[in-house]
């Protein structure tokens, strides 16, 4: 598909079940996906249940950006961008996903709101954003060779603690009022000065919302 293509009826009919709210099942949706990548979606793409509830957080919050750090196929970004409002930025630091997630987008027709960035954090410039989004984007370097997704990119013990602490940083330095929302963790430590106002347990991990409140 182009980028000027309209979305064919039913990637049209998903599109409006994520606006009512009304949840395709999650193949339905990841059936857009480069085959190779849909068969990993439950161990690494965010549920369509949950993107749904980061959107309605998103709407509710009036949160007006929101970078998902590690941003995979896209899936989080799209399914929101889908469910409510706000602007989606991801960023990824495998190139094969981020050309997975820019199709992903022109698929459902969502690119004015959603943009995705080819980098790995800390490598290439953060946008502004009023919300972070991290679905335990680091924990693959600690699993061994059966639970990564490829070997496309150094994974080690020492990125992981890294990477953590890139994002402990960025949390601590951003100003009063920045959000984030986390599915599983992000394996580091959310500053004490973030208050939580929204936590959702699935059976298998929290989703949750954090504002900061205070400068220290
Ligand atoms: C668990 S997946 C989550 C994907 C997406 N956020 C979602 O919820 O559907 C984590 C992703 O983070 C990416 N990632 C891990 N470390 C990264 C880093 N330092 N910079 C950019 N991307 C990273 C991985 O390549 C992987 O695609």
């Amino acid at each position: 598909m182009t980028d000027d293509a309209a979305p064919d009826p039913a990637t049209a009919r998903i599109a409006a079940a994520l606006r009512t709210r009304a949840l395709p099942p999650d193949e339905v949706f990841d059936a857009y996906l480069p085959e190779e990548l849909r068969g990993v979606s439950v161990q690494y793409w965010t549920p369509l249940a949950v993107a749904v509830r980061v959107a309605r957080w998103v709407t509710e919050f009036e949160l007006g950006t929101v970078v998902d750090i590690g941003s995979g196929v896209g899936k989080l970004c799209v399914a929101a961008a889908l469910a409510g409002t706000g602007r989606y930025v991801g960023i990824e630091q495998r190139p094969r996903l981020v050309t997975a997630a820019r199709d992903l987008a022109a698929a459902f027709g969502v690119q004015d709101r959603v943009e995705f960035v080819s980098g790995r954090l800390g490598e290439v410039p953060l946008p502004a954003a009023e919300a972070y989004y991290l679905y335990n984007p680091f924990g693959e370097n600690l699993y061994g060779p059966s639970g990564r997704l490829d070997e496309d990119v150094e994974l080690s013990r020492a990125r992981f603690d890294d990477d953590c602490a890139a994002v402990e940083r960025l949390l601590r330095d951003a100003p009063i009022g920045t959000c984030v929302i986390t599915y599983n963790g992000f394996g580091g430590h959310t500053p004490a000065t973030y208050r939580e106002l929204r936590i959702e347990r699935t059976p298998t991990a929290a989703l949750r919302l954090l504002r900061k409140a205070r400068r220290r």
